[in-house]
Parts: structure tokens; sequence; C-alpha cells
């Protein structure tokens, strides 16, 4: 593909980008449980006004663009009172949850640097069920990530064991409130004591949790302190674009104090050109998101987020009852919120998801680990709690269909495995492997089962390069 020589029209180009949109899921119709979070009509009407009136503003310089500052400050503000920070907590937006661990473990990697030169390797103790964003910033910034296992009852990490992990090279511990996969919160309150009686740094990934669990708590739920009302947690991130309901590109990192964010800040005046000076990662930045999140706070205020908070909970009890209702299916763990995952001792939950993708929904599969079955993912937001009552009929039925369909030869798959790995070029083996389950070059699979069953059954290692390949080919 080319520049067109000659420009499109407005209307050629919209034409064409709303059927681009047709391969897309149907979030719309609230059949997708995972990456939206709709508020609903009128909030996305008024972030969405929001949103495009800040379109073109830079937040690289608070000088020239000041409202910038204002609207970063009102945001995090906000967030900060939300989750209990005093007057000398600080924060700063960012474009998403990833962002927002990456330079909580810079500024404590960087922390660490200042005060504790002596370490060389540092690491960061983090339970299994930690998001992954914490493995990829343990891989830019050189940290090493000391993993615990969790409870393979509650998925829930065991104080204790965070603490046995602890070395002379900790710079920081990491936990969540609440986990994606399970979506459990870890015991903040007993790590933070971990984190106090050894002088360290503990951020908690409230990157889903930090706006829903808060006004969860103000409905009357029951939810262990998780934020900064716990004197050992330093840093917390939290998403505005997930259940804050915000436009994507926005989350919030806060510290406890200046003391701790000035590590997270970059600046540079040793090139010929402007000043630089970056809280972020991102140095040039649209006032979208920000627009956005700051119009969410206030277009929904505390009501507007509990009524949204409440409808979602009472579909989430609907779920988890009806899921549990369902003989071959069982939610894991007890979920503090609105994120669970379901598995089954008897039928392939992989199989269910594609048949259920064929009815036009969206459940995420994840692969097993030593203490977690495999099993699918729900995250449920106001904009798809109203189809649960359908997403239980379909699943019910779907549940028949795939017990009536041949099952997946799993041990055929693991012995296929097995070889790849013992042959002298496991990497063309296995690309032989996925092209026969679909997955190759630019074309998406459209039933994942297979494709899912291989990939649960390669060691990790293996599986992280064999993606990095696919994706290195499916991309331009
Ligand atoms: C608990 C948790 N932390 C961090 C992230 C990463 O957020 P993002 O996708 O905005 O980078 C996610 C994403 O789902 C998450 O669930």
């Amino acid at each position: 593909m080319h520049i067109p020589q000659t420009g499109l029209s407005k209307q050629e180009i919209l034409t064409t980008l709303s059927a681009f949109k047709t391969r897309d899921m149907d979030w719309k119709g609230g059949k997708v449980f995972c990456y939206v979070y709709n508020p609903g009509e009128d909030p996305a009407e008024v972030m969405k006004e929001a949103y495009l009136s800040f379109l073109t503003e830079n937040g690289l310089d608070p000088t020239v663009f000041p409202t910038m500052l204002q609207l970063e400050t009102d945001v995090v503000r906000m967030v900060i009172n939300l989750l209990h920070g005093d007057s000398n907590a600080v924060g700063h937006l960012t474009s998403g949850g990833t962002e927002s661990i990456m330079l909580a473990v810079k500024a404590a990697r960087d922390k660490a640097r200042a005060e504790r030169p002596y370490i060389k390797e540092p690491e960061m103790v983090l339970p299994k069920t930690a998001h992954a964003a914490f493995h990829k910033a343990a891989h830019y910034l050189s940290v090493k990530p000391v993993i615990v296992d969790i409870d393979p009852q509650t998925f829930q990490v065991h104080a204790e064991d965070m603490e046995k992990a602890i070395t002379e090279n900790t710079i920081l511990l990491v936990a969540s409130a609440p986990s994606y996969s399970q979506g459990v919160i870890d015991p903040i309150a007993e790590i933070g004591k971990v984190a106090q009686k050894h002088n360290l740094l503990f951020h908690v990934d409230g990157c889903v949790g930090g706006v829903h669990l808060s006004f969860m708590r103000k409905l009357g739920y029951e939810i262990p302190d998780f934020d900064f009302s716990i004197p050992g947690v330093t840093s917390i991130s939290t998403d505005m674009h997930k259940y804050g309901y915000a436009a994507k590109g926005c989350s919030v990192v806060m510290y406890r104090s200046r003391d701790i964010r000035k590590y997270q800040i970059f600046a540079c005046t040793d090139t010929t050109a402007y000043t630089l000076i970056n809280p972020t990662v991102l140095s040039s930045k649209g006032g979208g998101p920000y627009a956005s999140a700051w119009a969410v706070l206030n277009f929904l205020g505390e009501e507007g987020y509990m009524r949204i908070i409440q409808t979602v909970q009472d579909a989430v009890k609907k779920l988890t009852d009806g899921i549990n209702a369902i003989p071959e299916l069982r939610v894991l763990g007890k979920p503090a919120m609105c994120m669970f995952s379901f598995a089954s001792d008897s039928i392939n939950v992989y199989q269910l998801a594609d048949e259920m993708a064929k009815r036009g929904w969206y459940l995420q599969g994840q692969f097993s680990t030593p203490l977690t079955p495999r099993n699918l993912h729900i995250s449920v937001n106001f904009g798809n709690a109203h189809s649960v009552d359908a997403l239980l009929k379909d699943l019910r039925e779907c549940v028949e269909i795939v017990k009536a369909k041949e099952p997946i030869d799993a041990d055929g798959i693991r012995q296929m495995v097995g070889m790849a790995l013992q042959s002298p070029d496991p990497e063309a083996a296995f690309n032989q492997l996925a092209a026969s389950a679909g997955l190759s070059g630019t074309e998406l699979p459209s039933e994942m089962a297979f494709i899912n069953e291989v990939m649960d059954a390669l060691p990790d290692a293996v599986c992280n390069s064999f993606l990095i390949n696919y994706f290195n080919d499916l991309y331009v």
C-alpha cells in the first residue's frame, strides 16, 4: 500500500474505516468481556467531546499548556484522595497501567542506585499472579523478577513467602489489588508490614481495582484495606482507562512522597534541542486522555460511580452463581470485584471459548500454571453487565455442544510438543505445528482451542519466543 496520490474525501475515509470495523468483535452489544470499559451513553458522549476538545494540545510542556498541568493535577489529586493518600502523596498521569508500573519500578531502581549503590543486580519480589507489565518492566530496566508462588486455593500470595524471597538485592515488593487473572486481592496489610520491617518500597497494582474497589467499599461491600491507608504501601497504580471508565491512554501512578517520585523524573539539557523534562515515559502526549479522565470523574461524581458499580456487582453475583450452577464449570477462588475466571474438570474450556465466539462472545483463555488450571477470564463492566442472562444461556448450551464434540487430543499434543522440543530445530518444528493449527502468516485463526492447547503445553520461554516470532510476522 502507498500513500494515495490524491487525498480521499471525508466521506470515503469514514465509510472505509467503519467497514474495517465490521471484522472486530461486538463490544457495543456487550459481548466482549475484557479490553473495553463502557460507562454508558451519556458519560461516553461527554468523555468523547472532552477528548476531542484536547486532541491537539501537548502535555510535553506545562509552561505552554498550563491547562494540561491543571487537568493532570486535578485527576491525580482526586484519585489520591480516593485512595487515602495524604497531602504528601504525589503522582502523574501516564498512558496506561504498563507505563505506570514501569515508572514505579524505575523509581525503585534509581532510588536504590542512589541510596544502596552496592546493589549490582536489583531484584523485585512479586507473586506469580502479578501482571506481565512487571516482567516487562524488569526486562526493560534490568531488574530481576523474583516470583513467589501463590496459594492454589485462594490464588493469593502469603506475606511470609514474600518475606522469604527478600535478599540484600531486593529493591521493591509488589502485590495486586486485585490480580487480573482471578481477581483476588493479595494480603496488602501483611505485605506492608514486611515492607516496613525490611525498609523496602512496596507497590500495589491497583490498575483495575483502585477506583472500583474504593467505591465498592463506599457501597458497603467488605473490602480489605489496600491503599495508602496501609503505612507500608509506597506507590500505587490505578488506571482511569479501565474501571475509571475514561478513554484509553490514561492511568495514574502515585507515590507516598516526593522523595520517591523524584526518581521517576528524567531531564536532559545535553543536546542542541529544547530542554527536555519528562516525568513519564512519553514525551509528547495528547491532551485527549487527560481531558476524558477529568470529564468522566466530574460527570459521574461519586454517585455516578456507585450507581455503575452497583449494577456491575449485581451482574457479577448473577453470573458467578449461574456459572457455579453449571455442573461442568467452577469459578476459581473468591473474586473481590468484577473480574474472575472459571475452569472445568470435565470439558476443554478452550473449545468452550470457541463455541461461545461463534455466537459473538469473547471470553479470554488463560493458560494453566503448576498452581492454576487453564481457565477462561471474564471482566464485567457497565457496558456488558446487561448481557449476563444471555451469556449464561449460551454458556449452558455451549457446554452441551462441547460435551458432544470430539475432544482435543491433549496427550497427543503434549507428545508432539515433546518431540518438537527434542528436534534439532525446535523453532521450525513449532512453526510447523502452529501452521497446522492455522496460526501463521498474517491471517488470524478463527478457532483457538488447538493452538491454545499447544501453547499451554509449551514451556514459557519457548512459548514466548514463538509468540514474538508470530507477531514479528503478523505486523508490517
Ligand atoms: C492488574 C493489572 N495491572 C496492569 C495492567 C496493564 O495495564 P495496561 O494494559 O493499561 O498497560 C493490567 C491490564 O489489564 C492489569 O489488569
